[in-house]
């Protein structure tokens, strides 16, 4: 599978078989997460490998109400934690370089993806699972000051093929030269 196929036939994936995570498989997801650019390569992650049943279930009970990923988050044999640093990422000497601050956010979601799109092109799926009460998940895995749950992402061989929800045109979003520009009318 190339990249261009797997970012257009990813999808969320919300429930899974009991087929466990080979070793093999989520050392690849990991290393995916590895290689992701970040803010002058800090690299800002932390990953915690939840497996224990226990753990799941707790991690489940963070959910934001009626959040649909709830019932894969206890079926899925793996979660990962995805945890941020705070105030190393965005900063140009000692201080925040930009009017947007800490991209810790940004480097994380950019590893995230790249979880999400290696777990796909090794037949496993995964959802990120960002509606969640953040602090009450950062106390049942230990995450210390500093550092900050940002998405739990389940693992597991998926149930079935979830059908892809709709996108808007690129003519929605693209327009030329300026935000005001003519609307993208090229192929695709
Ligand atoms: C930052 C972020 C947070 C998300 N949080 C949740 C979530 O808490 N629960 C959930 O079921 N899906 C969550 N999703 C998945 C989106 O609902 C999903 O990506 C979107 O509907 C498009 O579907 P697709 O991923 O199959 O293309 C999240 C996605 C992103 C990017």
């Amino acid at each position: 599978m190339n990249v261009l196929e797997a970012i257009r036939g990813r999808r969320s994936v919300r429930k899974f078989t009991e087929e466990p995570v080979s070793p093999e498989d989520l050392t690849k997801v990991l290393e995916a997460a590895q290689w992701a650019p970040s803010w002058v390569n800090v690299q800002p992650w932390k990953i915690i490998v939840v497996e224990d049943a226990g753990t799941k279930e707790a991690l489940a009970g963070t959910l934001l109400p009626k959040n649909p990923a709830a019932k894969g988050m206890i079926q899925a044999p793996v979660l990962l934690v995805l945890v941020g640093e705070r105030g190393k990422s965005g900063l140009y000497g000692d201080s925040f370089s930009t009017d947007k601050g800490d991209w810790y956010m940004f480097d994380l979601g950019i590893a995230a993806q790249n979880i999400a799109l290696a777990a796909h092109s090794l037949g496993l799926g995964t959802v990120h699972v960002g509606a969640i009460d953040h602090k009450k998940a950062g106390s049942i895995v230990n995450v210390p000051d500093g550092f900050e749950v940002v998405e739990i992402l389940p693992l597991g061989q998926p149930a079935f093929e979830p059908k892809a929800p709709p996108r808007k045109g690129l003519e929605e979003f693209v327009t030329l030269e300026s935000f005001e520009g003519n609307k993208w009318g090229g192929s695709g």
